[in-house]
C-alpha cells in the first residue's frame, strides 16, 4: 500500500476488533515504524507497553478503559503509549512530548493499516489504574491506547467501508491559508 493509500485508508475501527492472533512479525512492524518517527532534538521520549494475549488485554481493559472503550478487551493486543515528559523539553511553555509521542503514533497506526491491521485512538482511559495495572514509574505519563486488531470481516477495505464513507474533516479552505492568516491558499 501507498503511505498516501494508508493515510486515506485509517479509521478508527473498534467495532471492527477480531480475537484472532496477530503474527509477531507483524506487531514487530508496527512498533518499529513507531520508533523510527521524528523527534525533537531526536530525544525519542515515546515508550510503548504491548499487551498481548487475552488475559493481559481484558484485565488492563476491563481494569482502566472507559465504558465507551471496553471493546478493545475483543482484541489479542493492545499497545500503550506513554513517556517520561522530563525525557522531552519544553519550547515557549509547550510541552514538546506530546507532539514527539504522537507522530511515533501515527506512524504506527499508518503501519498497521498497511498491514490491513485495524487500530483505534484512545485517550479516554483511567490514567492512575492503568498505571497501577502496568507498573508505570510515577512520572511516566499516559499518552494514548490503541487496540491492534485483524478487522472482522473478509477484508480491512470491507471494515473500514462504512466509517470512512461517515468520515467528516473541515474543508482544507478552513484550515489552510496562503501567506498570512485567513488568506485563502
Ligand atoms: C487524541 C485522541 C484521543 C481519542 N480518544 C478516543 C477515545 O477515548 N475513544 C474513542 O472511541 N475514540 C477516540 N479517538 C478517536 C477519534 O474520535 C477519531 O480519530 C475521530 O473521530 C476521527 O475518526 P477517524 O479516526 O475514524 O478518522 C481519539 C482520537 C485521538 C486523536
Amino acid at each position: 500500500m501507498e503511505t498516501f493509500e494508508a493515510i486515506q485508508k485509517r479509521a478508527s475501527l473498534k467495532a471492527r476488533l477480531s480475537a484472532r492472533e496477530i503474527e509477531p512479525w507483524k506487531i514487530a512492524r508496527v512498533l518499529e515504524a513507531a520508533r523510527l518517527a521524528p523527534s525533537s532534538r531526536n530525544r525519542q521520549p515515546w515508550r510503548f507497553v504491548v499487551v498481548k494475549g487475552k488475559d493481559a488485554v481484558v484485565r488492563v481493559v476491563e481494569g482502566s478503559f472507559r465504558d465507551a472503550n471496553q471493546v478493545a478487551k475483543e482484541a489479542p493486543v493492545v499497545i500503550i503509549a506513554c513517556a517520561n515528559p522530563a525525557d522531552d523539553e519544553t519550547v515557549n511553555g509547550q510541552e514538546i512530548y506530546l507532539f514527539d509521542v504522537a507522530l511515533a503514533v501515527e506512524n504506527l497506526v499508518l503501519a498497521a493499516t498497511d498491514l490491513g491491521l485495524v487500530t483505534h485512538l484512545m485517550r479516554a482511559v483511567d490514567e492512575d489504574k492503568l498505571k497501577n495495572l502496568l507498573g508505570l514509574p510515577a512520572e511516566v505519563r499516559f499518552v494514548i491506547a490503541t487496540p491492534l486488531a485483524y478487522p472482522i470481516g473478509r477484508s480491512y477495505e470491507e471494515a473500514a467501508q462504512e466509517r470512512l464513507g461517515q468520515r467528516t474533516r473541515k474543508d482544507a479552505k478552513e484550515v489552510v491559508y496562503l501567506n498570512t492568516w485567513g488568506s485563502a491558499f
